[in-house]
C-alpha cells in the first residue's frame, strides 16, 4: 500500500504505524530514511506536540538512556532542541564541552566516540565541518550505539530537514505538488541537501535561486528547478525558505557584496506578492536579518514560520529519539 503523508494522515495516525520503523540504528540523512520511516516520525512528532502543547507530559520511555550532545561546531537551534528533546523522554543528557575535551589535545573523533561509549552513552548526536563524520564514528563503535547526524559539512542536516517539511504540513494539506523555493547559498548548504532529498520524497517542486556562484551546476539528481533570478523562483510559491548567507563567501569572492546580495535576493513583503496568496516563509536559523529576509518580514506572524520551525524541532528530535533508542 502507497504511503500517504498528508496533513490528515498525521493527525489520525499520531504515535500509531510503529512498525514503520525499519531496522535503522543511525540517522545520517534523509537521502537515506524510507518515506514509511518519514511517516513514523512524523506522526510520533504529531503525538508528542499534541500531547505537549495540551499539558500532558511526555511518558520517560527513554529512562535510564544516556544522550551525549557531540558539538565541533557551534549551535543553539539543533543542541538545545536535541538536549530538551532527551530530557522530555527520561534520559540523561551529556553535553560534551568540545573546546573543553581532550580533542584540544588531540583525540580523534573516533576515539572521543569510543570514551563516550565505555562511560555508558547509549546515543550520540554529533556536529562537525567533515563531511562523513557519523560514519566514522558507526564504523568503529558498537552496533548498540546510535549515532545521529545534527549537521555535518555542506552535506547533510536530517533532522533540520524533517522538522521543515513537518512544519510546511501543519500548513497546507499534503506536499505532494506544492512548490518549494529555496533561496540563496544552495552550494554549501546542508539544510538545502537534507531538505532537497526529503521534498523530492514527499512530490514536492523545489526551485533554488541564488547568485550562479552559489548554485550547483547540476540539481538534476534532485530534481529541482535553478534560477537566478528570485522572482522566477518565487512564482506561485506555497513556501519559500531563505537560507542563511555564511558571511564568509563574500570574503572568499563568491558574492560581490552584502548589499548587491540582498538587493538580488533578500525576502521581503512586495517580492513575496509573487508567490501564492497565503504563502508562508521559512528559515533554518540562524538570521542575517536584513540580508537574506528583511526584519519585518521575519518577524510576520502571518507568513513567518521561524518560531514554529524551532519549537517543532524538539518533537522532531523526540521522534527520532524514540525511534533510534527505544529496541537498542
Ligand atoms: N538550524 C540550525 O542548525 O541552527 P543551529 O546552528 O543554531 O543549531
Amino acid at each position: 500500500m502507497e504511503t500517504v503523508i498528508n496533513s490528515e494522515s498525521m493527525k489520525s495516525n499520531a504515535g500509531s504505524n510503529s512498525a514503520a520503523w525499519s531496522n535503522r540504528h543511525h540517522v545520517i540523512d534523509t537521502k537515506d530514511l524510507t518515506l514509511e520511516e518519514v511517516s513514523y516520525l512524523f506522526n510520533l512528532a504529531k503525538k508528542y506536540k499534541t500531547e505537549m502543547t495540551s499539558g500532558v507530559p511526555p511518558q520517560p520511555v527513554l529512562k535510564g538512556k544516556v544522550l551525549a550532545n557531540v558539538f565541533y561546531e557551534t549551535s543553539t537551534r539543533t543542541r538545545s532542541s536535541f538536549e530538551l528533546a532527551g530530557i522530555h523522554l527520561g534520559m540523561h543528557v551529556l553535553n560534551l564541552e568540545v573546546a573543553a575535551s581532550s580533542v584540544q589535545k588531540g583525540e580523534s573523533l573516533e576515539d572521543t566516540g569510543r570514551t563516550l561509549q565505555a562511560l555508558g552513552v547509549n546515543a550520540i548526536v554529533q556536529r562537525h565541518s567533515l563531511t562523513g563524520s557519523c560514519e566514522r564514528l558507526v564504523k568503529v563503535l558498537s552496533d548498540k550505539m546510535r549515532i545521529i547526524n545534527a549537521g555535518e559539512g555542506s552535506s547533510a542536516h536530517p533532522t533540520q530537514g524533517l522538522l521543515d517539511a513537518f512544519t510546511m504540513l501543519e500548513h497546507i494539506e499534503s506536499l505532494k505538488g506544492a512548490k518549494v523555493a529555496i533561496i540563496g547559498d544552495i552550494t554549501h548548504s546542508r539544510v538545502a541537501r537534507s531538505n532537497l532529498w526529503l521534498l523530492a520524497k514527499l512530490g514536492v517542486e523545489v526551485h533554488v535561486a541564488g547568485p550562479a556562484t552559489l548554485l550547483p551546476e547540476d540539481m538534476s539528481e534532485f530534481g529541482a528547478h535553478v534560477h537566478h533570478r528570485l522572482e522566477d523562483a518565487l512564482d506561485k510559491a506555497d513556501f519559500v525558505m531563505a537560507l542563511r548567507l555564511q558571511l564568509e563567501r563574500q570574503k572568499s569572492g563568491l558574492i560581490t557584496s552584502l548589499d548587491d546580495y540582498a538587493n538580488q535576493y533578500r525576502l521581503d513583503h512586495t517580492r513575496l506578492k509573487l508567490a501564492k496568496p497565503g504563502v508562508k516563509v521559512l528559515h533554518p536559523g540562524p538570521l542575517n536579518r536584513g540580508v537574506e529576509i528583511t526584519e519585518a518580514l521575519a518577524d510576520d506572524p502571518t507568513i513567518s514560520l521561524i518560531e514554529q520551525q524551532v519549537a517543532n524541532g524538539v518533537f522532531i528530535r523526540m521522534s527520532v529519539l524514540t525511534a533510534l533508542c527505544t529496541c537498542q
